[in-house]
């Protein structure tokens, strides 16, 4: 079965074709692949999934599995930040459920959700192998270690700033 695609979305794809040449003939391709291509549209759809399984020749069933197993993969757009908070064994014992309720409270969606501004979408994860730090929370590419709920709003003022500043000189 052929997979439409939008004319708006045709860069995106030829790039997706890029990556896949790129990676198909190597170890661990799929992962790869996927992740790329999380990197060009943002999230992972449906048709995303599809026209991967398709050009590698792996069964969709299989790429969803894979996609739906690592929370690093989306299926829905996301927010600008992504918020994980640990919940692994080492990080609950330690709070980690009132560090999510915290950020919950603060920007007022649930786990899996991404706020109305797009700005924070929240995750919560498996163990991230900080233990020793926990409770642990990352966004993006920041690690914040030993938490109290107490650290929650600045926080992500701080993100909210970054974004606003980034906004008005743009
Ligand atoms: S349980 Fe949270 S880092 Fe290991």
């Amino acid at each position: 079965m052929g997979i439409r695609i939008e004319k708006t979305e045709a860069e995106n794809f030829h790039k997706l074709d890029q990556i896949i040449n790129r990676y198909k003939a190597q170890e661990g391709m799929l992962i790869r692949i996927l992740q790329k291509s999380q990197e060009v549209f943002g999230y992972l759809p449906p048709k995303v999934q599809a026209y991967i399984s398709q050009e590698v020749g792996i069964p969709i069933s299989t790429v969803n599995g894979v996609v739906s197993f690592y929370s690093l993969f989306s299926q829905e757009p996301r927010g600008k930040y992504t918020i994980r908070v640990c919940m692994g064994t080492a990080c609950y014992v330690k709070g980690a459920q009132e560090i999510l309720d915290a950020v919950k409270e603060e920007i007022q969606i649930g786990v899996g959700e991404t706020s109305m501004d797009k700005l924070f979408t929240l995750n919560a994860s498996r163990c991230i192998g900080a233990c020793g730090l926990a409770p642990v929370m990352t966004i993006n590419d920041d690690v914040y270690e030993r938490l109290s709920p107490a650290d929650i709003p600045s926080i992500l003022y701080g993100y909210i700033k970054t974004h606003k500043k980034a906004k008005v000189t743009h």
